[in-house]
């Protein structure tokens, strides 16, 4: 009953493969989800509501403008049920739609409207499926986060034999069920500290320089690996989240805080994830007294001195651990991450574009590429907590070979 309290939205679009969404319901409701079905016109000629209806226990949703299902669970209370939307067989024509945007019938209206993550799992003939304009509009949708399941290869409904074949239930039900897994094991007894959120470096009492980091990412990371089983301190600069259950938090202000919370860490710190967002330079003298304007004055200089290099000066230490930091860049992101997990001497670099709208900074959304001196793995756009989670993976698998 991995899939215990998770509601899975299925979207099943017009192939010959709808026919197996009864089963993969079935098996879904077997790990405990609620599932609830959405069909577009076409899907209803290969597989009958009824069926879908009867196998899912719930009414199934298939028309934008219907007043009575509109009045029940409304397309856009279905799209914030959601925890995960599996859209399965996912045709040519659906994909398209998608990448398009269309809100013109109920599926593909529910994907532009729910927060939740997408999965695909493409069903067609292997023609349509390596023809250019499907291959595209795949590439696109994966870039926008979109999960791409299959398709499987083999023998096809029309006789071809190729890729383009949905991928078996039990297949589906798996990657579901990894989907939404947190392996409490991989980093059980590990020591991690994270740094998270933005500082604060004073001008005067009352105004200081600081950027927009909401302190999520870290959150999220704090969270996520103390359920893998790690002993997780979080540093944090000033934010307005809660602590993660079963997290240590210490709070600080500015760089110098930081660097000093942090280095006191290291006598119990097997990995170090640098994620904080902190300030490379500190206005070299903090006035007493708010600074007033001067009349007739219509500049102020401030000078500002450098931070320390918290994440650098952690992996310069003798016996340091395993440190992963964060690259936030707006252009050159490779290079400059590169650069950057040479320079820290950090084990690992997780380089974000925080020049794309809908992620980095304070959004609900990041993706990351994660460099190592010799590999590369890309996240693509997704939650905070999903992205924590497959960095975390990273890292432990990194970690575990070290
Ligand atoms: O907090 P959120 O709103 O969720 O946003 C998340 C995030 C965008 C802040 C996060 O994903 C991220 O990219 N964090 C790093 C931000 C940053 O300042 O990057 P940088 O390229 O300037 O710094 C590189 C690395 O050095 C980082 O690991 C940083 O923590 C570390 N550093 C930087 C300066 C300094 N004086 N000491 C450091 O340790």
């Amino acid at each position: 009953m991995s899939l215990r309290g998770k509601n899975i939205l299925l979207g099943i679009s017009g192939g010959i493969a709808a026919y197996k969404c009864a089963e993969l319901t079935r098996r879904l409701k077997d790990q405990g989800a609620d599932v609830r079905i959405v069909m577009t016109k076409a899907a209803k000629a290969f597989i009958t509501p009824l069926t879908m209806q009867a196998v899912s226990g719930h009414a199934v949703a298939d028309d934008l403008l219907d007043p009575s299902a509109e009045a029940g669970m409304g397309h856009i209370e279905l799209a914030k049920w959601a925890d995960l939307i599996l859209l399965a067989p996912a045709t040519a024509n659906l994909m398209a739609r998608l990448r398009a945007g269309f809100a013109d019938e109920l599926l593909t209206t529910l994907c532009l409207a729910s927060p939740a993550p997408i999965a695909i799992a493409p069903a067609m003939n292997m023609e349509m499926y390596i023809a250019p304009a499907t291959q595209e509009n795949i590439t696109v949708l994966a870039s926008r986060g979109f999960s791409i399941w299959g398709p499987g290869e083999g023998v096809q409904a029309c006789g071809d034999i190729g890729p383009g074949r949905l991928l078996e239930p039990a297949d589906l039900v798996e990657r579901v069920v990894n989907f939404f897994t947190v392996d409490k094991q991989i980093l059980a007894g590990v020591n991690i500290t994270i740094t998270a959120g933005p500082t604060q470096e004073a001008l005067d009492p009352v105004r200081y320089i600081s950027n927009h980091s909401s302190g999520k990412m870290g959150f999220s990371l704090a969270e996520i690996a103390q359920k893998m089983g790690a002993h997780v301190t979080l540093i944090s600069g000033p934010v307005k989240l809660t602590t993660p259950k079963n997290v240590e938090r210490v709070d600080i202000l500015s760089a110098l805080d930081m660097h000093q919370a942090s280095l006191a860490q290291l006598d119990c710190c097997d990995i170090f994830i640098a994620c904080a967002a902190v300030a490379d330079y500190r206005p070299e003298q903090v006035a007493t007294h708010k600074i007033k304007k001067q009349q007739g004055i219509d500049d102020l200089t401030i000078k500002l001195i450098k931070n320390p290099d918290i994440i650098a000066d952690v992996a310069s230490v003798e016996n340091a651990p395993f440190c992963v930091g964060f690259a936030a860049e707006t252009q050159n992101i490779e290079r400059y991450a590169l650069d950057k997990l040479k320079r820290k001497k950090c084990q690992l670099i997780a380089a974000n574009d925080v020049a794309k709208s809908g992620q980095g900074f304070n959004s609900e959304k990041n993706a990351l590429t994660v460099f190592s001196e010799t590999e590369r793995f890309d996240i693509t756009l997704a939650t905070k907590k999903v992205v924590a989670k497959q960095l975390l993976e990273i890292i432990a698998q990194q970690y575990s070979q070290k």
